[in-house]
């Protein structure tokens, strides 16, 4: 059901810093800030030629990252994005499967302007992982 890995996802505690590093000691390609107020994170993405990295900082006092940042405060991996074809067929199947779909249990757009579902890590050995339908 999965294909691609569209991204890793890292939370950062400062994300100009963290656009400096990738760039300047990493060489990396970065995209220009985007700020995602619905989902309490301003993202950049690292280009790879495989995969993408996306960084997040929170946005705003409620950010939904705020507690892993307060956890991890050098920051650290948040989670896995895989790529779906049709997202309701893989929310279907993986609730039939006893999976759980956080939040209200419906597709939500995503930094890429598609829909994403996250599912619960405590279901797939304590990772998060967005499916986007690609
Ligand atoms: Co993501």
């Amino acid at each position: 059901m999965i294909g691609r890995l569209n991204h890793v996802a890292l939370v950062v505690p400062n994300l100009d810093a963290a656009v400096a590093a990738y760039r300047h000691k990493l060489g990396a390609v970065v995209s220009a800030h985007h700020a995602l107020p619905d989902h309490g994170v301003t993202v950049v993405f690292v280009e790879l030629p495989n995969t993408k990295i996306e960084l997040m900082e929170p946005l705003g006092e409620n950010s939904p990252i705020r507690p892993f940042l307060d956890k991890n405060p050098s920051g650290g991996m948040h989670h896995l994005c895989y790529e779906v074809d049709d997202i309701i067929a893989a929310r279907d199947k993986l609730k039939a499967e006893g999976a759980r779909i956080l939040g209200d249990g419906e597709p939500k757009i995503g930094a890429h302007g598609k829909p994403v579902l996250f599912l619960h890590p405590k279901d797939f050995f304590g990772t998060l992982i967005e499916l986007e339908q690609a």
